[in-house]
Order: structure tokens, then sequence, then C-alpha cells
């Protein structure tokens, strides 16, 4: 059984995917054990409290310094003893002691096909603004793995998601979810559940066959 803690702060509805697909059976093998988030008022926060995780709280307001914010991180992630951490819009650069700890075991979504529209900047609905204002025909969804450099990780899943006439970045925005995120992140735990991912000397992932 993979244990997994999901990291949010906002919305949860990649978190709401993944308890979804848990219980349906679409995610093999996995039990969510604990859910972070930042934010305090996160509604992912009421989501996992309503599938009956647990979910606390880990703001970096309550700590006098970045560093004892990501030491508490830390330990909030430890106690839960994941095999895999999810970041499931986590709008908190994952501070290097966490990746350490956890190396090649923490996924991201990021909301545009990586390599383009990411890095610096790149979060929340920014990276719809800038993939209409660079009008691209094509946007999309990037499940990753997370190492030290942003949005940078070995490449795991990705799906392409059309760029419509009279998009507005929400808009946008919402067809990534629905089309792409949603889909991709449930996907990519249950690959990993199943032992079938693993990622070569190059940094390149691959996917076993059943
Ligand atoms: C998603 O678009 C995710 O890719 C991005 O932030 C958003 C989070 O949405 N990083 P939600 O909290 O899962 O609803």
């Amino acid at each position: 059984m993979l244990s997994v803690a999901v990291c949010v702060s906002g919305g949860g509805t990649n978190l709401q995917a993944i308890i979804d697909a848990v219980e349906s059976g679409r995610i093999v093998n996995t039990k969510i054990v604990k859910v972070i988030s930042n934010n305090p008022n996160a509604r992912a926060l009421k989501r996992a409290a309503d599938a009956g995780i647990e979910g606390i709280c880990v703001s970096p307001r309550s700590y006098e310094t970045r560093e004892a914010f990501n030491q508490a991180l830390l330990e909030a992630l430890t106690a839960a003893e994941p095999d895999l951490i999810v970041l499931a819009g986590f709008m908190v650069a994952v501070p290097a002691c966490v990746i350490n700890a956890f190396r090649g075991r923490i996924i991201n979504i990021h909301p545009a096909l990586i390599p383009s529209f990411c890095g610096k900047g790149y979060y929340g609905l920014h990276v719809h603004e800038k993939v209409l204002e660079r009008g691209v025909k094509v946007t999309g969804a990037t499940v990753h793995f997370v190492d030290e450099d942003l949005d940078h990780g070995p490449i795991l899943l990705q799906k392409a998601v059309a760029v419509k006439e009279n998009d507005t970045p929400e808009i946008l925005q919402r067809r990534v979810m629905e089309e792409a995120e949603w889909i991709l992140l449930p996907s990519a735990i249950s690959l990993i559940a199943q032992g079938r991912v693993w990622i070569d000397e190059k940094g390149i992932t691959h996917i076993k066959e059943s």
C-alpha cells in the first residue's frame, strides 16, 4: 500500500480528484495519510476532513523565521511516514531539507506543458495569462518529480489542452484542470503505486507496461 501525503494551499480540486480516484479504485493500492496546508483557510482542508483524512495547517506566519517553518514542514511530513508526497496546488517553494529527505518521492502538478510556461512567476492564474499573451494554441498540464530547481525534475506525465478563441485566464484554467490536471495526477499516483515508474541515469522517466 502506497502511503501518500498531499500538500495543498487553496481550493483543493486536485486533492478532491485524488480522494475520488482512491475511493472509486481508479487509483489502486494507495492510502492518503495526511493533508498539509500552508493556508489555514484552504478549502482543501475541509475536503480532507469530509473524507476522514487528517488535515493540518503549517503556516509560515506561525514561525519567526523561514528556517523554522521549513523544519516544521519537514517534521509534519516525516511524522506521516509517506512513501510519496504529492504537491497538489501547493504554493510554497519546497525547502531543500524536504527535497533531501524525500528525494525522488515528491511529485508536483504544473498547469502547463513544461518546459514552456514554467519557473519563477509561473504559478496559479499567471500561467494561463502568459499562455494567452503569447498566443500559443496548445497548453496542458505536467506531472513531474520535484528537485531543487523550480518546475525542473523528471517529467512523468503530460496532457495537451486546446487554447480556444475568447478564452480568459479563468476559462482556460478550468479547462486545463478538467481535461488534464484531474486526470493526470490520479494516473501518476496509481502508476507509482503499481511500481511501474522508473527514472534512468539521464533523468528520463519511464513507465513499465502493466
Ligand atoms: C492548479 O491549477 C495547480 O496546477 C496549480 O494550482 C492550482 C490548484 O488548484 N499549481 P486546486 O487547489 O487543486 O483546486
